[in-house]
């Protein structure tokens, strides 16, 4: 089964919705296997962040991505990577589809309350940034065999 990284950024905690982010994730299937709230400094920050490097939003990014808490988790599921990036939607507020989390609670680029791995090497390589292996939870629900066929 697919593991992906999502975190909620740290405007998504100040407005309130981690409970609606999670809710939606969850209701689509997706399993939650771990989670925790954090403040991230700048070393990590520009580990997750390092492809974009020297690029003109950069110093904002990484300011704002370390403004506050955020909470980092790792979900699964059939192709949990991309399912995910559908639902976040596009990385423009203004291009992203009702519907989607972008889409419905962000207004601008810089704070677009969600951050989802773009690959499945992607999510290998920023779980292992935020989570050890004891700390990611394998279990079974009843309900996988309904929504994971
Ligand atoms: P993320 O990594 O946060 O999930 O977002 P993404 O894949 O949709 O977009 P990415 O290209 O990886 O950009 C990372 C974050 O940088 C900020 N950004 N600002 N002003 C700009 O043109 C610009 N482009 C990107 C966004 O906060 C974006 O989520
Ligand atoms: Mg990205």
């Amino acid at each position: 089964m697919e593991r992906t990284f999502v975190m909620l950024k740290p405007d998504a905690v100040q407005r309130n919705l981690i409970g609606e982010i999670i809710s939606r994730l969850e209701r689509k299937g997706l399993k939650l296997v771990a989670a925790k709230m954090m403040i991230i400094n700048k070393e990590v920050a520009e580990k997750h962040y390092g492809e974009h490097i020297g690029k003109p939003f950069y110093d904002d990014l990484v300011a704002f991505i370390t403004s506050g808490p955020v909470m980092a988790m790792v979900w699964e599921g059939i192709d949990a990577v991309k399912v995910i990036r559908k639902m976040m939607g596009n990385t423009d507020p203004l291009e992203a589809a009702p519907g989607t989390i972008r889409g419905d609670y962000a207004l601008f680029t810089g704070n677009n309350v969600v951050h989802g791995s773009d690959s499945p090497e992607s999510a290998r390589r920023e779980i292992s940034l935020f989570f050890s292996e004891k700390e990611l939870i394998t279990y079974r629900k009843d309900l996988d065999t309904w929504v994971n066929g």
